[in-house]
């Protein structure tokens, strides 16, 4: 009895103690203020393994052959929505990107680590929370979604050459970066 008590006490003292923390403004919400690497490193599990999860089961839905097609969808909604974040070939880091916490890989360095179809699939179409990726899927037929997996899958091998002209094919300008 005596040592539920002294739990309960503790339990509330913890309890006063993290509300007073959040309640004072203490916490630095700031992007530029990065997590403990305790706290990093538990949201690289909470992520990964959710990721994992929730796109189990998910079929590739296009055949392969069908690929080519949608490729061409893949490259101009990239080049319109993704580029900015997650660079492309001839694009180095963009401002946005470098100052984003957490940060968006970088497709084309040769250090990313590429995921698998099914994944990469649904964190486009559902984005990932209290990050900067957004969710593509309400917005996005499933036809350009996986034209956007299959291009972003692509990317790492293009030669800013190759980029440009898969950017021009797909019937877009090339479009310079903002300098100021
Ligand atoms: C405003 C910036 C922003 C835009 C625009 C954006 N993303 Fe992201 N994306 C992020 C951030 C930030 C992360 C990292 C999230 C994290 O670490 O949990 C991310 C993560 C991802 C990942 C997971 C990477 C990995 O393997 O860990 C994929 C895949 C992805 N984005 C694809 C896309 C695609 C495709 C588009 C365009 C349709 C896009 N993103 C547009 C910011 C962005």
């Amino acid at each position: 009895m005596k040592v539920l008590v002294i739990l309960l006490a503790v339990l509330c003292l913890a309890a006063g103690g993290a509300a007073v923390f959040v309640l004072s403004g203490s916490y630095n919400i700031a992007a530029n203020d990065p997590h403990w690497p305790l706290t990093e490193w538990f949201l690289g599990v909470v992520r990964e393994r959710s990721i994992s999860a929730h796109s189990k089961g998910i079929s590739i839905v296009p055949a392969k052959d069908s690929r080519v097609l949608i490729i061409n969808l893949g490259v101009s909604n990239y080049h319109e929505m993704c580029r900015l974040c997650h660079s492309a070939p001839g694009y180095p880091r963009s401002e946005v990107a470098r100052g984003l916490y957490p940060a968006p890989p970088d497709f084309t360095s040769k250090d990313f680590k590429r995921r698998k179809d099914a994944e990469v699939y649904w964190i486009v179409k559902n984005g990932i929370k209290m990050t900067g990726m957004a969710a593509f899927g309400a917005t996005h037929s499933e036809e350009e979604l996986w034209g956007i997996v299959f291009f972003t899958q692509l990317l790492g091998g293009l030669t800013p050459e190759e980029y440009t002209a898969m950017v021009k094919a797909a019937g877009l300008q090339k479009k310079e970066d903002h300098h100021h």
